[in-house]
């Protein structure tokens, strides 16, 4: 039997967040539906952040409520700070996700806290949250490098994640928000990390910013991780991180583990329905390299197939 890797889809919240065209609640939940349709299980959603910080997210509430309510859905929000964190738990979520970035100048851009303050708020929301019985993810934002402050000394990552373990996090993702990491400082990072702790607590969040995210996702395997996050088509950003542009496409990351022979439980062809959808709703053209490939062969297909009438006029 295939070996199963988890892939936790983030273009409903990391994707669009960035983007300046507002997407309304109905298109969210389309796009929703067509990556349910493609297997997907693991679905984050929106994130319960201030308004004015991110309108996009302004209609977290109303979006999830018109999610279908599926017993093999797992659906995650975002949250900030405790207020977030009651937003999420009213609004029926069960499981969330904290977030405390490398450095001071990234959390005070992105949360206005200092790195203490975000990892005490953090502490805080989790031990909340576990005692609702909820699980938590923990967002190691800038865990390869700082927008602000340049490349992330592993020991802070190790601190950071031992902390958010302590506290009670069920899932540690190590995120390369800016997407400057190598396979090298995946390894520095990763092998002590799963030494101490298990690989099964720890997710990889890869934005491919300089085509780095796939051979990164490989050093995470070859270190025993089986979860991974991507966005659909490769969608996304952040708007307080200058310059991180999308996570890793799903579709290239599925492709690259279907062909490595591992298991994800979705479906390439439905995932590639899945992008037609994120770019109608985001008036733009997406998809990682496999897409485009799959169009080029389309391409070839559609002009072999005219070629005869061609030739008849
Ligand atoms: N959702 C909605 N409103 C919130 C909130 C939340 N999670 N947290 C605080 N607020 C409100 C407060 O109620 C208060 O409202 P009031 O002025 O009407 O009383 C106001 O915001 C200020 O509260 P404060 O705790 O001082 O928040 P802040 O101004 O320090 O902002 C954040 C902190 C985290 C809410 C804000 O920086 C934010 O939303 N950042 C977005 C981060 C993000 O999405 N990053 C990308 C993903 S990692
Ligand atoms: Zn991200």
């Amino acid at each position: 039997m295939k070996e199963r890797i988890r892939i936790t889809e983030v273009g409903l919240r990391d994707g669009l967040q960035n983007q300046s065209r507002l997407v309304s609640t109905r298109d969210k939940l389309q796009l929703a539906d067509a990556l349910m349709k493609a297997g997907i299980r693991q679905l984050e959603t929106v994130s319960f952040v201030h308004p004015k910080a991110v309108p996009q997210m302004a209609d977290a509430a109303e979006m999830t409520a018109g999610l279908p309510q599926r017993q093999d859905m797992d659906y995650l929000a975002l949250v900030p700070n405790l207020k977030g964190y009651e937003r999420a738990k009213a609004a029926g979520y069960r499981n969330v996700a904290v977030v405390i970035a490398s450095t001071d100048t990234f959390n005070l851009r992105n949360i206005k806290m200092t790195r203490a303050e975000a990892e005490a708020s953090c502490r805080e929301v989790i031990a909340q949250a576990r005692t609702d019985g909820m699980a938590v993810r923990a967002y190691i934002s800038g865990a390869l490098a700082c927008p602000y402050e340049g490349k992330t000394p592993v020991s802070v990552v190790h601190a950071l994640s031992a902390s958010m373990i302590a506290a009670g996090a069920t899932d540690v993702a190590i995120s390369d928000t800016i997407g400057a990491g190598n396979p090298a400082q995946i390894t520095d990072i990763l092998k002590p990390l799963v030494h101490d702790h298990g690989a099964g607590i720890f997710s990889l969040h890869l934005h491919d910013t300089r085509g780095t995210a796939l051979v990164n996702a490989w050093a995470g395997i070859e270190c025993g991780l089986r979860h991974f996050d991507a966005s659909i088509g490769g969608l996304g950003g952040c708007p307080f991180a200058p310059g991180a542009t999308g996570n890793v496409a799903t579709e290239d990351l599925v492709y690259l583990l279907h062909e490595a022979g591992f298991d994800t439980g979705i479906d390439l062809e439905n995932l590639y329905a899945a992008v037609e959808v994120a770019e109608a709703i985001t008036a733009q053209t997406l998809g990682g390299k496999i897409l485009q490939w799959q169009r080029s062969q389309e391409h070839r297909a559609q002009a072999a197939v005219c070629a005869p009438q061609d030739q008849r006029r």
